[in-house]
């Protein structure tokens, strides 16, 4: 994909109305630290348009990023962080819930889940949540960077066992590092948006 406009349209905290766009979305969630961020970024082909933190639980908001007047990253906030409070989960799991049923313009949740670990129970809920809803998620699994390639296929393996998945649903390794995956996500993001 080329990339020739991005920009952060819409910020939606607990308490904002959605923005009713009339262009295609594409989400991205996961828990928090997962990577979401910074796949947007290399998704846009920017160092740090979407804000990207060593400290956990930093996107807050439902975050609009218009790409090229043509369809929409949606960065959702993480789950997961033990430092927020229950209230406070509860607000964010709402958000989320509210966004992806009430969207008419969501094409695909993308489900990230960071490549070295075992899925959690919150990575499991979320996939099912995204399948309630009616979307078929695909799962992009971070920090490809950090493992050996000898380990690529054992850690593929429990990811797919971790999500309860069969082989139909699709699993692309990424890294925010050396990117690699990215083309393999673009191609996909212009085939879920085109039309
Ligand atoms: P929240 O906004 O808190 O939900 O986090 P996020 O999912 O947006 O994660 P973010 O992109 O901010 O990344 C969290 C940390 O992981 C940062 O320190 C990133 O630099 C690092 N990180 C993200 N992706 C990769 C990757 O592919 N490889 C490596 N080595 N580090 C990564
Ligand atoms: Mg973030």
């Amino acid at each position: 994909m080329i990339i020739k406009t991005v920009n952060l349209e819409t910020v939606c905290g607990v308490t904002s109305r959605l923005p009713e766009n009339d262009k295609p979305e594409i989400a991205f969630a996961g828990k928090s630290n997962v990577g979401k961020s910074s796949l947007i970024n290399a998704l846009m082909n920017r160092k740090s348009y979407a804000r990207i933190s060593a400290q956990p639980g930093k996107t807050q908001t439902i975050n609009f990023y218009n790409i090229n007047e043509a369809l929409y990253y949606v960065d959702l906030p993480g789950y997961g962080y033990a430092k927020v409070s229950l209230t406070e989960k509860e607000k964010w799991g709402r958000m989320i819930e509210n966004y992806l049923k009430k969207s008419r313009q969501l094409k695909c949740v993308f489900l990230l889940v960071d490549i070295r670990h075992e899925p959690s129970v919150n990575d499991r809920q979320m996939y099912d949540w995204i399948v309630h809803n009616g979307y078929e998620p695909v799962v992009i699994a971070t920090k490809l960077d950090k493992i050996k390639r000898s380990q690529l296929q054992k850690q593929l393996k429990l990811l797919r066992s971790g999500l309860g998945i069969g082989s139909q649903v699709t699993v692309i390794p990424f890294s925010a590092e050396t990117k690699q995956g990215r083309d393999e996500i673009w191609d996909l993001i212009e085939q879920l948006t085109s039309g």
